[in-house]
């Protein structure tokens, strides 16, 4: 089975800093760069857009995960796909055609990706999973880094994870909010295979540390 990969969300990076924490991220071994992209309309806070997406992407060796939590996905999708991100996820919760934006990602030559909140049943993207290439699973309200993991995404993911092996086995399931060393062996035994960690990456005393703890 292959190992777990580390998608280390900048969110909770130094912004003061932030070409050389991507740096160190993609040196210490992290297989993808995670951006979060929040409107303060679908969740309540702010934070980036293309153009500090642009350094980030500069500074990256490794592809790019953008995270949308926006009202405007496909104005958003539009916005990101000159940066070429390996994936973008957009949420399933504030769009109305999803299998038609999952389509226009794919077109862009981006690997399309549907997040869900922890309300979301995973049942709500079993007639996509055949044209995703991942699910992202929200273990934390969207909006802030920092909050506790929500233990019911555990039973979640096996559950998306039955539905994927009968769709598409290719599809990957990512978890993010509140992940750790300790909740990522779960996190793998139900079948979860990419996993976001802001707090715990760099707030943690060794950056390369905290990425070799989560490939379990
Ligand atoms: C929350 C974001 C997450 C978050 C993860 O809306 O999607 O990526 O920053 O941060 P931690 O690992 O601190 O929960
Ligand atoms: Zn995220």
């Amino acid at each position: 089975m292959p190992l777990m990969q580390v998608a280390p969300s900048i969110l909770s990076a130094d912004f003061g800093h932030l070409a050389r924490d991507v740096d160190a991220i993609c040196e210490a071994g992290c297989d993808l760069v995670h951006v979060d992209v929040m409107d303060g309309h679908f969740v309540p806070n702010l934070t980036i857009g293309p153009v500090v997406v642009e350094a980030v992407a500069k500074a990256a060796t490794k592809p790019l995960d953008v995270h949308l939590m926006v009202e405007n996905n496909t104005f958003l999708v539009d916005l990101f796909a000159s940066l070429q991100p390996e994936y973008i996820s957009f949420h399933i919760e504030e769009e109305k055609h999803p299998h038609r934006l999952i389509q226009k990602i794919r077109s862009l030559g981006i690997s399309p990706s549907i997040a869900l909140n922890p309300h979301t049943p995973p049942q709500c993207v079993e007639y996509l999973l055949e044209d995703l290439d991942m699910v992202l699973l929200m273990s934390v309200n969207p909006g802030f880094g920092g909050q506790k993991f929500i233990p019911s995404v555990l039973e979640k993911a096996s559950r998306l994870k039955d539905l994927i092996e009968r769709r598409n086995p290719e599809c990957l399931i990512e978890v993010d909010g509140g992940v750790n060393d300790k909740n990522v062996v779960e996190l793998k035994a139900a079948g979860v295979d990419v996993v976001v960690a802001g707090s715990y990456v760099f707030k943690n005393r060794s950056i390369s540390e905290a990425i070799e703890s989560l490939k379990v």
